[in-house]
């Protein structure tokens, strides 16, 4: 398993290895953490295909992540993120194919207000990503409103869950009393991250 910045580490060590290897996170992809994350919903939800999953933040590697596993399963996938901080157009039009041969759907808006309308799953990610960390302050500025806050929370379905891949700045993407209420399921999202790491080592060994 690796776990890098350029995507073409983990690309240039598959093409090379005799053994199977691992994406455990680059700057462009991060599926480890959404097979925990698909697990997780399915416990909560009982199921995943038609669920709307909006995704609040910056256009990243969770986004991409999320966008390509939402669609395998038919989830309706919806990313609200700032100018300059979209997802990439290359990953989104991969997924939308993905999307359509699975009923689901997948969408990216300037608007986190109009992503969350209705939403089953509530998802955000840090506005400054590991190594983005000199990028904080302009970041701070961009993604201003790109929150989840007790009133994003209340114009999504009611019984809407809210998930974040840890490690999370309170009171910038998602506040305190967000996180730690009772629609959060965050806790049980990390656990999963052991459970969902084990079945894939599982199935590769
Ligand atoms: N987008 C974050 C995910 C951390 C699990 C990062 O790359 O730092």
């Amino acid at each position: 398993m690796i776990r890098t910045f350029s995507h073409q580490e983990v690309l240039d060590l598959a093409k090379y290895a005799t053994i199977p290897i691992i994406n455990g996170l680059t700057d462009l992809l991060h599926p480890c953490q959404v097979l925990a994350d698909l697990m997780t919903i399915q416990e909560h939800k009982g199921r995943l295909a038609g669920l709307k999953l909006a995704f609040i933040g910056d256009g990243n590697n969770m986004a991409h992540s999320l966008m390509f596993g939402g669609a395998k399963m038919g989830l309706q996938v919806v990313i609200a993120s700032p100018q300059g901080y979209k997802p990439d157009p290359l990953v989104v039009a991969m997924a939308q194919a993905d999307a359509k041969a699975n009923g689901g759907s997948v969408e990216v808006i300037d608007d986190p207000l109009e992503a969350v309308q209705g939403a089953d799953v509530l998802y955000t990610d840090v506005w400054a990503s590991m190594g983005q960390e000199e990028e904080s302050k302009a970041r701070m500025i961009a993604f201003e409103g790109y929150q989840i806050n007790s009133d994003v929370l209340k114009r999504a379905d009611q019984s809407a869950i809210v998930m974040h891949c840890l490690p999370a700045h309170r009171g910038e993407e998602i506040t305190d009393d967000v996180i730690e209420g009772v629609q959060s399921v965050v806790f049980d999202e990390a656990e999963n991250r052991l459970h969902a790491q084990k079945a894939v080592m599982a199935l590769v060994i």
